[in-house]
C-alpha cells in the first residue's frame, strides 16, 4: 500500500504561502514553484538505493556510498506539471522527461488525454509524475493509468496542493503508489481546491 507524505519542511511551507497569495505575479509564481519542486525532490528521492564504493581520498581509502544508478523519469502532466520539471531536474540532471497531456472538461471535470510521449525504457525507470494540483484526482488517475498501460511499474505522484477527495480517489485507484504533497487543503468547490492557489496553469503561464 502506498503512503501519503506531507512535506512539512519550513522552507517548503514558507514558499507555498508565497504562491498561494493572490497578489503573487507570474514571474515569482513560476520561480517559487520551481524552488518548491527542487526541495520536494530532495525528500521524494530519500529512498533511492545506494551501493558501497571505495574512494581514494588524499589521506587513504574511504568506504563510501554512491547512488546505485537507478534511472529516473520525470513525467509532468501538461500544462501545469511543466512548472515543476526544472526544479527536479536541477537535483536529478540525468533524469529523462516524458510528457502526458490532460485537460479537464470545465463542465464535467472529466479529464481527457491529448498527448503522451515517454522515454522508451519507461518500464526500467522510477517515474515521478508531477502536477501542482491534485483536485478530484481524475487527471492523476488517468495519467497513471496511461503510464502503467505503457509499462511503468515504479511510480510516485508529486504535487504541491491536494484535496482530500483527490487523495482518496488516487489511493483507491492506484493503491501501489506513494503520494507526496506540500499541503492537504480543506475541500473542493466547483472542482477548485479551497483555499488552494487558484488555477495553477493560468498562474504559471499568465493565461486567463
Ligand atoms: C489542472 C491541474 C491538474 C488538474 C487537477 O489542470 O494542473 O492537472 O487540473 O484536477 P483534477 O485532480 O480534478 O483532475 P487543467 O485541466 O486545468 O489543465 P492545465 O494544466 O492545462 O491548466
Ligand atoms: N486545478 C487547478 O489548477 N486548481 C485547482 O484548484 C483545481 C484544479
Amino acid at each position: 500500500m502506498g503512503k501519503f507524505h506531507i512535506m512539512d519542511h519550513p522552507l517548503i511551507q514558507h514558499k507555498l504561502s508565497i504562491i498561494r497569495n493572490k497578489n503573487t505575479g507570474t514571474n515569482e509564481f513560476r520561480e517559487v514553484v520551481n524552488e518548491i519542486s527542487n526541495l520536494m525532490a530532495f525528500e521524494v528521492t530519500r529512498d533511492m538505493p545506494l551501493k558501497d564504493v571505495d574512494i581514494e581520498t588524499p589521506m587513504g581509502t574511504a568506504h563510501a556510498k554512491e547512488l546505485a544508478g537507478k534511472k529516473v523519469a520525470i513525467v509532468p502532466i501538461l500544462r501545469a506539471g511543466i512548472g515543476m520539471v526544472d526544479g527536479i531536474l536541477h537535483l536529478l540532471p540525468s533524469a529523462r522527461v516524458g510528457h502526458i497531456g490532460m485537460f479537464r472538461d470545465e463542465d464535467t471535470l472529466e479529464p481527457h488525454e491529448y498527448f503522451c510521449k515517454l522515454p522508451s525504457d519507461i518500464s526500467d525507470r522510477e517515474v515521478l509524475v508531477v502536477d501542482p494540483m491534485l483536485a478530484t484526482g481524475g487527471s492523476a488517475i488517468m495519467a497513471i493509468d496511461a503510464l502503467k498501460k505503457r509499462g511503468a511499474k515504479n511510480i510516485k505522484f508529486v504535487c504541491l496542493v491536494s484535496a482530500p477527495e483527490g487523495v482518496k480517489a488516487l489511493e483507491e485507484a492506484h493503491p501501489d503508489i506513494d503520494i507526496y504533497a506540500a499541503a492537504l487543503d480543506d475541500k473542493l468547490e466547483n472542482g477548485y481546491i479551497v483555499p488552494g492557489l487558484g488555477d495553477a496553469g493560468d498562474r504559471l503561464f499568465g493565461t486567463k
